[in-house]
């Protein structure tokens, strides 16, 4: 069986191909056509310019992909209808449709959310039950998955900022461009993490133990740096950027590993553009040793979003016997697991 995945979410344009035998998905294709460049001069996703460029895109993607695997059509095609940006999502969705229709395969609607952890079974095989975080620019979750062919479990969330948002926020605020993520990581080697004790959101006693919040974490950096104004002294720029990567990271890779400890899983999987962030690397590599825990990181190119995710996720679900989406099934933007 031949699955397409299609994503489009946020700014990816994401059309992947995966062969599912024998249990397993095999990577056939994998093409992405991001308006990131697009977003740069505005600091952030603007929607209108993503659902243009998915617009533009998708139809390209689609014919690159097919080539890339070297098919005419896929077995069946599988989408994510949600979580994201409702015009983003309505194009991904659309074509979708339209190629179900007139290719005469199947439609299955999927969870973005779902895709970054099934993505993980392309590099490191099957998927035993395991706790997930995912943290990219648009989402921080941490989710429980028993079988990727089965409704995923919600642990918790960010009750306002995502952390990638975080990243790049702060970033912004310390004149380091978009998106900042990458920048502040690389600042951050040359500064020490101890420097600045940032506040850790959401650790107290009466606190949702798997949510998290990031905003007050921001506005700390943000009072630091006026301070620093205040004082005429300058910022000392790269502390402040290891400091709050350094508050951040803990908070991300402490909840994950107590999500493990209470559930009794011993599998933590990561996913999301800032899972490339080298201090969530390390930090989920020391605890998870410490605690005995495996951790299963998929390369960065599968921790963005794309559409191979999709596909994987679509080939287990489907294998799982799932039935198919009608063509009336709708986008959702705030779908949650
Ligand atoms: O998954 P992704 O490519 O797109 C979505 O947001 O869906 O993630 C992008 C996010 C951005 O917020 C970016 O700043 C962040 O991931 N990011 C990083 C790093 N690389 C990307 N954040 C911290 N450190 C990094 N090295
Ligand atoms: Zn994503």
């Amino acid at each position: 069986m031949i699955v397409m995945g299609i994503e489009s979410s946020c700014d990816e344009t994401g059309v992947g191909i995966v062969r599912w035998s024998g249990g397993a998905a095999e990577l056939l294709a994998d093409e992405v056509a991001s308006s990131v460049d697009e977003h740069a001069r505005f600091g952030g996703v603007v929607p209108e310019i993503a659902s243009r460029a998915h617009l533009e895109a998708i139809v390209p993607t689609m014919r690159r992909a097919r080539e890339a695997a070297g098919i005419d059509r896929p077995d069946a095609i599988a989408v994510t209808i949600g979580p994201g940006l409702a015009g983003a999502l309505l194009v991904g969705v659309a074509a979708a449709k339209a190629y179900s229709l007139a290719w005469d395969v199947p439609l299955y609607a999927m969870n973005h959310l779902g895709g970054h952890v099934a993505v993980d079974t392309l590099e490191h095989g099957p998927m035993p039950e395991c706790v997930a975080l995912l943290v990219s620019g648009g989402h921080t979750h941490l989710l429980h998955v028993t079988d990727l062919a089965r409704p995923i479990a919600e642990l918790g969330t960010t009750v306002d900022d995502a952390a990638g948002e975080a990243f790049d926020k702060v970033a912004r605020l310390l004149d380091l461009g978009y998106p900042g993520g990458p920048a502040l990581d690389a600042l951050a080697v040359a500064g020490d993490r101890t420097a600045i004790a940032f506040p850790r959101g959401m650790t107290g006693p009466r606190d949702a133990r798997y949510d998290f919040s990031f905003s007050g974490l921001k506005t700390a950096v943000a009072r630091y740096v006026e301070k620093c104004a205040r004082d005429g002294v300058e910022v000392p720029l790269a502390d402040v950027a290891a400091s709050f990567q350094e508050a951040v990271a803990d908070v991300l890779t402490m909840k994950a590993i107590r999500a493990c400890t209470d559930l009794d899983v011993d599998t933590l999987v990561l996913g999301g553009g800032a899972t490339a962030n080298s201090r969530i690397r390390s930090l989920a590599e020391e605890r998870c040793a410490t605690a005995g825990i495996t951790l299963r990181v998929p390369k960065p190119r599968l921790c963005t979003d794309n559409g191979v995710m999709i596909a994987t996720l679509g080939a287990h679900v489907i294998a799982g016997g799932a039935q198919p989406s009608p063509l009336t099934v709708a986008s959702d933007p705030g779908m949650s697991v």
